[in-house]
């Protein structure tokens, strides 16, 4: 067993999640809001470690730093369990560094994904939590949902194949002008604008019509479970953003109920 149980810990950390368009912003700003990266919140035991495992470092064990705000980026592998590490490499090599083509049906990669979040969530984000910390990431599965809707999926599918993994405590949907976003970045993959929506006249326009149909789904989960959802101007300093974000994220932090 990898992580430390803390006997007598009282609280569990809470995972909040920036979703959004791709290009966005997710990542910049859930590194910026966070005050540890994951790897950060290791505990490098020397003993531990000749057998290649950390564990994550209890946020109220002696010499504790409190509950810190973790950083684990949505492609991060996990680091507590050398088992889930390796092959957590190899769906990572398939998924985001083995090209993109069109040759492989949606269900291929549908099914992928859902072993990535379920390894994500076991072996990297539970044992964030368990040991206090609260976790912000770039992302769950929700913008691939949103696309794989325009796609002919259904919700139902999804539900059944990744229903067994645990989704975040909270969202925050992030929106922004489209094009202002394309030209703020550039430098977009094909899958990002519609490859596999068979789409093959990339460009701004491209991007901005399948960005816009992504978004309307998005947008109609953060409606059906009550979602914040926060306009950003893309042509303003990230330090700005993240001054706009920082209360949202305070709140999200404070289990229901708890005074401010
Ligand atoms: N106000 C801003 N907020 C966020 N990012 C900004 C802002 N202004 C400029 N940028 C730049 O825009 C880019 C945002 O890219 P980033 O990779 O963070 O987006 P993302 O949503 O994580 O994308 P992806 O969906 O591809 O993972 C970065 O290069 C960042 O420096
Ligand atoms: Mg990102």
């Amino acid at each position: 067993m990898a992580i430390r149980q803390e006997h007598g810990q009282a609280r569990r950390g809470r995972l909040i999640v920036l979703e959004g368009a791709d290009g966005i912003g997710k990542t910049t700003l859930a590194q910026g809001l966070a005050d540890a990266i994951y790897h950060d919140a290791l505990d490098h035991d020397p003993a531990d470690q000749d057998a290649g495992i950390s564990t994550v470092a209890s946020a109220t064990a002696g010499g504790g730093a409190g509950a810190r705000l973790v950083f684990v980026p949505r492609r991060q592998v996990s680091q507590t369990s050398p088992y889930s590490r390796t092959l957590m490499t190899q769906l990572a090599t398939m998924l985001w560094h083995s090209g993109d083509a069109p040759d492989l049906p949606d269900g291929f990669w549908v099914t992928l994904q859902a072993s990535w979040y379920s390894a994500l969530r076991t072996t990297v984000v539970d044992p964030v939590l368990a040991a206090g910390h609260d976790v912000i990431m770039d992302g769950w599965w929700f913008k691939f949902f949103s696309k794989l809707l325009l796609q002919g999926w259904t919700q139902p599918d999804l539900d059944v194949i990744f229903g067994r993994v645990a989704g975040p405590d909270a969202v925050i949907v992030l929106t922004a002008d489209l094009g202002a976003l394309y030209d703020r970045r550039g430098d977009f993959q094909p899958r990002e604008m519609g490859m596999h929506a068979g789409v093959s006249d990339y460009g701004r326009q491209a991007f901005v019509t399948y960005q816009h149909d992504g978004l309307k789904n998005l947008l109609a989960y953060a409606d059906h479970h009550r979602w914040p959802v926060l306009d950003l101007d893309a042509a303003a300093p990230v330090t700005d953003t993240l001054d706009l974000l920082r209360p949202l994220i305070a709140a999200l932090r404070r289990p229901e109920g708890e005074p401010q």
